[in-house]
């Protein structure tokens, strides 16, 4: 992915306060496209992204924080009392395998998982 293309915000000129919307999944599909508008609307996006992705040197941005779900989930966060928004697009897709029992389990289980490891955090 190459965020420069895309992000076009300069930085520190907004006009209304930013709120800290967290996403998972945001090297995705969806997700990319996501947190590179919301980025132009002027939110800051904390990005939970896996520890093997490439994603940590190819983009960056003043109001792009991203860390690796482990770091993120492990230490009593700076940010829990500030994300506004929790937008989780992360989990397994299969791509074009054909959907057997073991694919299923896999597509079912990333989502639970996460899903469950976000719960959990925000109720600490
Ligand atoms: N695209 C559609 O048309 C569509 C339609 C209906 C529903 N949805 C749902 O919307 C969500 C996002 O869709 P998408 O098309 O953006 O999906 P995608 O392109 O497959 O992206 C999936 C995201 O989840 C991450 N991920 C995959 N397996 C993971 C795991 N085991 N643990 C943690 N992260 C994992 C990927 O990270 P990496 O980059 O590290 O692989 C990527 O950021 C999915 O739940 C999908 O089922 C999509």
């Amino acid at each position: 992915m190459n965020c420069t293309q895309y992000i076009d915000v300069p930085q520190n000129n907004f006009d209304k306060p930013r709120k800290l919307i967290l996403i998972l999944g945001g090297t995705g599909f969806i997700g990319s496209f996501l947190f590179l508008h919301l980025l132009k609307k002027g939110y800051v996006v904390l990005l939970l992204v896996r520890r093997s992705s490439t994603f940590f040197s190819k983009c960056v941005h003043p109001n792009l924080i991203v860390y690796d779900y482990d770091s993120f989930f492990e230490q009593p966060s700076y940010f829990i009392n500030k994300i506004e928004v929790v937008i989780n697009l992360a989990g397994y897709s299969g791509g074009f395998k054909r959907w057997s029992m073991s694919v299923k389990h896999k597509i079912k289980e990333s989502r639970v998982t996460l899903t469950k490891r976000v719960v959990s955090f925000f109720q600490l």
